[in-house]
């Protein structure tokens, strides 16, 4: 499928949970779907070597390097894809744009809403160059998600008038737990609100194809004190018998009101116990209603109110049929995909995009603005959760 192909060369930094999702798109998103450009796997950024080099050995990269400075200065590297946690988002980011590499960054896109600005006003003015950028929302590129958005689009649910989104996991939820950087302010910006908070922003906003204009919001924190981990793999850790602080939120709740005034309540927490990825949302609209769980994410449901009553109810989608969205490239009618193929459609669209000489979505004014919201909705919480409009 691919033979012929012109190569654009990836950097990837950071190897540890996402950078293996990353590694596996970029393994396979070519093998799969019919790419203007193939991907080359040129270089894994890792701060040790011999961890770096074995690291790449094992996720398929041609090269090491062991700092990300030299890696955007390679001319074998046309994309940078930023896999590390959010306080190193803005200055990799901003470096690889004015050195005329297109930049792909995991959310949350940054720490700040100033870093994001800056990271906003870099991607303006690398894309007079044809340099582009993209954050990781890569739950808009579930099939059950994108086929909601279009159903939102088609009318299929009339006029949207309420939605509830939650994103729900329970790794935290043991007092016990270690801490991680993810527990960090300085590293992490803030706790569930940016790690997962921002997901269901962006989902929302994706789905209903509206921004949130205001938010209302509360956040807790529950253990403020926890194990310093010893060692750590993907989400969980063990921990020593030293202990140190917790400086983020544990939980974000939030009321938001979208473009159309139409009202939305959000909720985000790592203390669920039970969930372990329940990203879920429903969206009420004049004639049905839609609704995902991440859980069954194969699955979309699907309401339709202009059904008489006695025979309306529920409707199962089943997203695997050819003409759901990626789903051709796949494989057969119910032989579902898993949480690896959104990392694999993120790299298809953005590749497609670069091919196409087009901006891929979302951009970084996108993710300026997802961290206006959050900013908001801490801002709002310190202020007995007054409702506080999102700034331009
Ligand atoms: N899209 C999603 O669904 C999703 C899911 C999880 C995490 N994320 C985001 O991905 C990013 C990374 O999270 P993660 O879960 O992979 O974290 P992680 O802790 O598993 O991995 C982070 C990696 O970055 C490396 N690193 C840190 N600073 C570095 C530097 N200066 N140079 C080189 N490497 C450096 C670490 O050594 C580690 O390998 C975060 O922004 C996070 O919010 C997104």
């Amino acid at each position: 499928m691919s033979e012929d192909k012109p190569r654009i060369g990836v950097a990837m930094i950071g190897y540890a949970f996402m950078g293996r999702a990353h590694s596996q798109a970029w393994r396979n998103a070519h093998r799969f779907f019919d790419l203007p450009l193939e991907p080359h796997m040129a270089v894994l950024v890792g701060r040790d070597e011999q961890r770096a080099t074995s690291a790449a050995r094992q996720l398929g990269w041609d090269a090491v390097e062991t700092d990300w400075r030299r890696a955007i200065e390679r001319d074998d590297v046309d994309i940078v894809d930023i896999c590390t946690p959010g306080d190193t988002h803005a200055e990799i980011a901003v470096a690889a744009l004015e050195a005329g590499k297109h930049v792909l960054v995991e959310k949350p896109m940054a720490n700040t809403v100033a870093e994001a600005e800056t990271m906003a006003a870099a991607a303006s003015a690398a894309r007079g160059r044809g340099v582009r950028s993209m954050v990781g929302f890569t739950y808009r590129r579930v099939p059950a998600v994108r086929l909601a958005q279009q159903m939102v689009a088609e009318g299929r649910i009339g006029e949207v008038r309420q939605v509830r989104a939650q994103y729900l996991q329970d790794w935290l939820a043991d007092a016990d737990a270690p801490l991680s950087w993810r527990l960090d302010k300085e590293k992490a910006g803030s706790g569930a609100l940016g790690d997962i908070g921002a997901h269901i922003i962006d989902l929302t906003q994706f789905v209903t194809g509206q921004r949130i204009a205001g938010v209302a919001g509360m956040l807790d924190t529950f253990v403020t004190e926890r194990p310093v981990a010893e060692s750590f793999s993907g989400l969980h850790g063990t921990g020593g018998t030293e202990r140190g602080p917790v400086t983020v939120d544990d939980a974000a709740m939030f009321l938001g009101r979208l473009s159309s005034g139409a009202p939305a309540v959000f909720e985000a927490t790592r203390f669920a116990w039970g969930r372990k990825n329940a990203i879920r949302i429903e969206v009420n609209g004049s004639t049905g209603s839609l609704a995902f769980d991440f859980e069954d994410m194969n699955v979309l449901h699907y309401y339709d109110a202009t059904e008489p009553a006695g025979t309306a109810g529920f409707r199962r989608i089943i997203v695997t049929e050819p003409e759901h969205p990626y789903i051709e490239a796949w494989w057969p009618a119910g032989h579902g995909l898993g949480y690896e193929h959104g990392f694999v459609h993120q790299a298809v669209d953005l590749v497609r995009a670069l091919g196409a000489g087009e901006d891929p979505t979302p951009s970084f004014e996108d993710g300026l603005h997802v961290q206006r919201v959050l900013d908001a909705i801490e801002r709002s919480s310190a202020e007995h959760s007054t409702y506080t409009e999102i700034g331009d």
